[in-house]
């Protein structure tokens, strides 16, 4: 941290001169996420954030679909990543293309894409989802079959809460299909942790979990909960921005580093407000259509 502050304090001080707004997500490192953010959280309340920020200049600390989606949702904002090579693998795992052909396949069936997608994927999807809501907006769909794509254990664990039959893509994240059953079992019987898991982890890790949810469901159960002693089964920074929230819980730490979420940093968010850099757009009539999913996605909420 004393290495960080002059970072800090000249993010925040060029922050109030520009007028803009610092959204970060979950995973973003302390150092951003308690540092230097504004608003703090998980897709689904980025996203929302974002749809209702009157600030004209948004700096999305995050991967790129999330700075596309802020951008899809306040058009008439300046949306900033600090770094658009900030990917992801479960965006990069399918193209506007696949969803047509699943589309062809199976005509009857709507399309739920999670948010972690390019905006061309939302642009041909019906509504778009977060791990907050997948399970409400598939259900919100009225149907008996719907495509969801891409993260395959995301869509298993939808598919074991609810009766709608889902058609699957084989997305994964590199982050979460790392983890396995038995680094859950020895991090709750060597250490007697509760264990909190995200639902892109394989079936078998969510299996051994007490709580599965979305990055931000993770805190809210914490704060209900208050175990005294836990293992986030997720992204690294995750329980470190948690640890400084909930200092009486003892955070054990078997996690994995986003490489993506990690490209932004300090030093690329001050040059990102310095140079006004880098400006995310997107194609208006691809907004349009990826607007309207994600509207859905809004309209069902948390
Ligand atoms: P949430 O914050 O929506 O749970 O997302 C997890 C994730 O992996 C985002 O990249
Ligand atoms: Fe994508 Fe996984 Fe990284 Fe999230 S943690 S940005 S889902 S690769």
């Amino acid at each position: 941290w004393p290495l960080h502050l002059p970072w800090i304090d000249a993010i925040n001080t060029l922050k109030r001169q520009r007028g803009a707004v610092i959204m970060a997500h979950s995973y973003q490192s302390p150092e951003i996420f308690h540092g230097v953010a504004d608003i703090t959280g998980d897709s689904l309340a980025l996203a929302q954030a974002a749809a209702d920020c009157d600030a004209d200049l948004i700096v999305l600390c995050g991967v790129h679909f999330m700075a596309e989606t802020a951008k899809i949702l306040a058009p008439h904002r300046t949306v900033l990543i600090p770094d658009p090579g900030a990917g992801c693998s479960l965006a990069s795992s399918i193209e506007a293309a696949d969803v047509r052909a699943l589309r062809a396949r199976y005509p009857d069936a709507p399309v739920v894409s999670y948010v972690n997608t390019s905006a061309a994927v939302k642009a041909e999807s019906d509504a778009c989802c977060t791990s907050a809501n997948a399970v409400q907006v598939v259900e919100a769909m009225g149907a008996e079959r719907v495509i969801f794509l891409p993260d395959r254990f995301l869509g298993s664990y939808v598919a074991s809460q609810t009766d709608v039959e889902l058609v699957l893509w084989d997305g994964r994240c590199e982050v979460h299909e790392q983890f396995t059953a038995q680094q859950a079992r020895h991090a709750r019987e060597r250490f007697e942790a509760r264990l909190v898991a995200h639902p892109e982890c394989p079936p078998e890790v969510l299996a051994e979990a007490d709580f599965v949810g979305s990055t931000t469901a993770m805190a809210a159960w914490l704060q209900k909960e208050r175990p005294e002693r836990v293992a986030l089964i997720t992204e690294c920074s995750m329980a470190d921005n948690l640890r400084a929230q909930f200092p009486a819980i003892e955070f054990i730490k078997p996690c994995n580093l986003c490489p993506h979420m990690k490209k932004i940093t300090l030093p690329n968010i001050h040059a990102c407000l310095a140079d006004l850099q880098y400006p995310v757009e997107v194609p208006a009539d691809v907004a349009a259509r990826a607007r309207s999913a994600l509207q859905r996605m809004l309209a069902v909420g948390r």
